[in-house]
Order: structure tokens, then sequence, then C-alpha cells
């Protein structure tokens, strides 16, 4: 699938574009289906916000719970102080997580494309497990950031195998936020580490490096048109601005670690009845 010169690229500077990678109707059929979900969305039970500038504080039971569901989670910009919506459901989502590749037909036919599996075992995979899916929306005007992270943080697996993939359902630009990118930060340290304490159901981010985020002279803005790939390594310090464009900024992900790697017991993401998900 990946060239020499790709595979070669992809251990270089930690992460891989690949446009025109995924085919049009295939794209338009995950929006469809993404869009339908929120239509049936119940938005007065759920009011969990995604949010990452609160160092993760707000984590609950609905988004751990999301581990082995279909849970939609609003943009903070969303609400009114008071918690009231600010506009219809449509563009009032952040994202969709975690298991609708188990759970739903069109979005398990979606991941279920041979490509990923024969690029993840291009860059080196035996066994890639599929741990996670998000669909994200990056709403127009209240698109929330995504402050600059590792992957690894979030989803730990030892050894450390865990590669994202991201696609573009819309076109991402600089100004709807597309995502940025440190070209060769993959081989620097985690940062950060987030974990759950399961007696208590709490989840805390912990330091564990002081390297500082790359600034902006280091930061590669990865534009590209819908139906892109970007592939990814765990280490691999990466970012999203805000959205105040009118263009909403599509975007589906794809989380995946080697079979034979340990998943630890601290996760977030837990997957207790559902079983493997092998690409
Ligand atoms: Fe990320």
């Amino acid at each position: 699938m990946l060239s020499e010169g790709q595979i070669q690229q992809f251990h270089h500077d930690g992460y891989l574009v690949l446009e025109d990678a995924i085919a049009k109707p295939a794209i338009e059929n995950l929006k469809i289906a993404a869009l339908q979900i929120v239509d049936n969305f119940d938005i007065d039970r759920h009011r969990t916000v995604f949010t990452t500038a609160d160092r993760d504080s707000g984590r609950d039971d609905y988004f751990f719970d999301s581990a082995e569901n279909i849970h939609c989670f609003l943009e903070e910009g969303a609400l009114d102080q008071d918690g009231n919506l600010l506009k219809p459901a449509r563009l009032a989502i952040n994202k969709i997580g975690h298991a609708m590749h188990d759970l739903h037909p069109v979005f398990n036919e979606f991941c279920r494309q041979p490509i990923f599996g024969k690029a993840l075992r291009d860059i080196g995979y035996t066994a890639p497990l599929l741990w996670q899916t998000m669909y994200i929306f990056k709403q127009p005007h209240i698109g929330g950031e995504v402050r600059w992270h590792q992957d690894g943080s979030y989803l730990i697996s030892n050894p450390s195998t865990v590669t994202g993939i991201w696609i573009a359902i819309e076109d991402a630009n600089r100004d709807n936020g597309c995502l940025w990118v440190q070209p060769g930060g993959h081989r620097s340290p985690l940062r950060e580490i987030f974990q759950v304490d399961w007696a208590k159901r709490e989840g805390k981010l912990t330091d564990l490096d002081s390297t500082p985020w790359p600034d902006h002279n280091q930061a590669v803005a990865v534009e590209v048109p819908a139906g892109s790939m970007v592939i990814f390594q765990d280490h691999m310090p990466h970012y999203s601005s805000q959205n105040r464009s009118d263009c909403s900024r599509h975007a589906f992900t794809l989380h995946v670690a080697e079979k034979r790697a340990n998943w630890s017991d601290s996760n977030w993401l837990q997957r207790r009845t559902l079983g493997d998900f092998e690409l």
C-alpha cells in the first residue's frame, strides 16, 4: 500500500499525509450516518461538554461509558452560562465516540476498508487492534480548540504501540481548525499521562516531562482536502485551533494498538464486553 519512501517518511517525521486516500462516497456515507446519530441523540438528557481546556477534569461516567457505546458530546460554546442550548443539535455537537466501529454498520463498514490494515502493516504492525473511533465536528464559530497533546498520554500500551489515523471528512485548513503537527516531534518524551482511578471513577492528568510544546515556528499546518488521511505516531505533538469560520471541519479518527502489547488498566478506554476489532 505505502511506498518505501512513504514508510521512511512516516518513521522520520512521525506522520504521513495521504491525499485522496478514501473515496468520496465512503466519506459522504459516514457524514450522513454521523448526522443521523446526532438527530437521534437526546440532547436534553446528556449535556456532557468535551473540552481540553480543563486538563481533562470534566471526564464523567457518560464519557467513560462511551468506550463501549456511541455517545455525543457538546461543544463548550454550544451552551450559555446557565446550560441552555444556543444551537441546534447538528451545530452543537463536538464529537461522537468511541465504539461506532463495533456498533454502527456504516462506521463498521468504513473501518473495514483494507487501506487501514494495509497501511498499518506497512509501518510495522502485525495485528493492529482498533480501540476507538471518533467523529469530530469542529463546528462553525464554536468549534473548540484541542490543545497540544500526544495521543500516547490518553491511550497507554506497553510497549508503546498506539497509532492515530485522522481522516478529513471535509476540507481542513487554517481557518476552520485543521490539524497542526511538529515534524520529528514523535522523538520527544511523553509529557503527560491521563490515568483513571476506577475505584473513584476519576481521571487525572499528570505531568511527566517538562519539555515545552512546540512553538509556532516548529508547527506545520496539515491543510488537506476531504478524503485525505493522516497517520501519526503516538508521541507526535499535535493540536487544532478553534474554528471561528463559517465552515465546519468534520474529521474521523481511528486509534489502534498492537494486539500483543499490554493495554493499561488505568486507561480511560476499556473494552470489557466488546471483542477484538482487528484491522
Ligand atoms: Fe489527538
